[in-house]
């Protein structure tokens, strides 16, 4: 048993990619999944099935995450639905193409809203239940390009620097609460984010990669399950790089 049985577990932007593969994982191991998702309810309602199907239990719950008072309604909602919210996954995010010559002041703002300000949003939200129940666990979802950046998508890197740096103050700041914050760095991984790139540059990029293949959207899923394990209890403020050994090779 990893202890995550009955836990409560919200993942923001579970209907798809990496956070489908991370809400079926934790269904698996019967926790309560809140899929949370913006733009595409079948998606969502997918995921949901497919739990219902193999016993789980859990809900769906549409949010865009950048809207604070949105997001404040949501943690409500989950609180008042399961009496309790262990664990929060924030992994929503988008990866939008902003070369700095003609970088629109609308991608770069929506960027930062979306990856920076929706993980705020959400740790804010979400922090006083988790003191009140006496802890949990927020597992954040940064990026190798939040560590070396990103040419042609500097606002994204910027934005996943920022989830390093906030997983790290947060770990510190609310550690006297009892409540472990840490965060999981993926390197290339197939989902709808990354398809497009890795069919067009897929040379390249396996270049990066020593492991030289993309990860599998489970193989993010299972690290994140870790940090919100029973054996994970004395990890804090910590960056788990999952990505086929590619920060190391350029
Ligand atoms: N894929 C990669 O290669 C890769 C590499 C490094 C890091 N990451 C990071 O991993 C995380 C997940 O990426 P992914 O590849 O799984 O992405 P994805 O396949 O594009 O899925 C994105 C998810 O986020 C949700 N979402 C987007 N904007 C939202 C908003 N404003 N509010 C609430 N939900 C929103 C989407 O729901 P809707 O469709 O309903 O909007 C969807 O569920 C992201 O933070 C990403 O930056 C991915």
């Amino acid at each position: 048993m990893l202890g995550v049985e009955e836990k409560v577990v919200v993942i923001t932007g579970g209907s798809r990619g990496i956070g489908r593969a991370a809400a079926l994982l934790f269904s698996c191991h019967e926790a309560k999944v809140v899929i949370n998702f913006n733009a595409h309810p079948q998606a969502a309602q997918q995921v949901l099935d497919e739990i219902v199907a193999t016993g789980g239990s859990g809900m769906t719950y549409c949010c865009d995450i950048s809207d604070r008072q949105a997001v404040e309604q949501m943690m409500r909602t989950v609180f008042e639905t399961y009496g309790s919210i262990d664990v929060l996954v924030n992994n929503a995010g988008v990866w939008l193409h902003a070369p700095i010559e003609k970088l629109p002041y609308d991608v770069y703002k929506r960027t930062l809203a979306i990856n920076v300000d929706g993980v705020m949003h959400c740790t804010e939200a979400v922090v006083p239940y988790m003191i009140r129940q006496g802890g949990g666990r927020i597992i954040n979802i940064a990026s190798t390009a939040g560590q070396r950046g990103e040419p042609q998508y500097s606002p994204y890197a910027a934005s996943k620097g920022a989830v390093i740096s906030l997983t790290k103050s947060h770990a510190v700041e609310l550690a006297p609460h009892n409540i472990l914050v840490n965060c999981v760095a993926p390197g290339w991984v197939h989902t709808e984010m990354s398809a497009e790139a890795l069919l067009a540059e897929q040379e390249t990029i396996m270049r990066t990669i020593p492991l030289k293949r993309a990860g599998q959207p489970e193989e993010i899923a299972w690290p994140i399950l870790f940090l919100a394990s029973a054996g994970a209890t004395y990890m804090t403020g910590e960056i788990m790089n999952v990505n086929g050994g590619s920060v190391l090779c350029g």
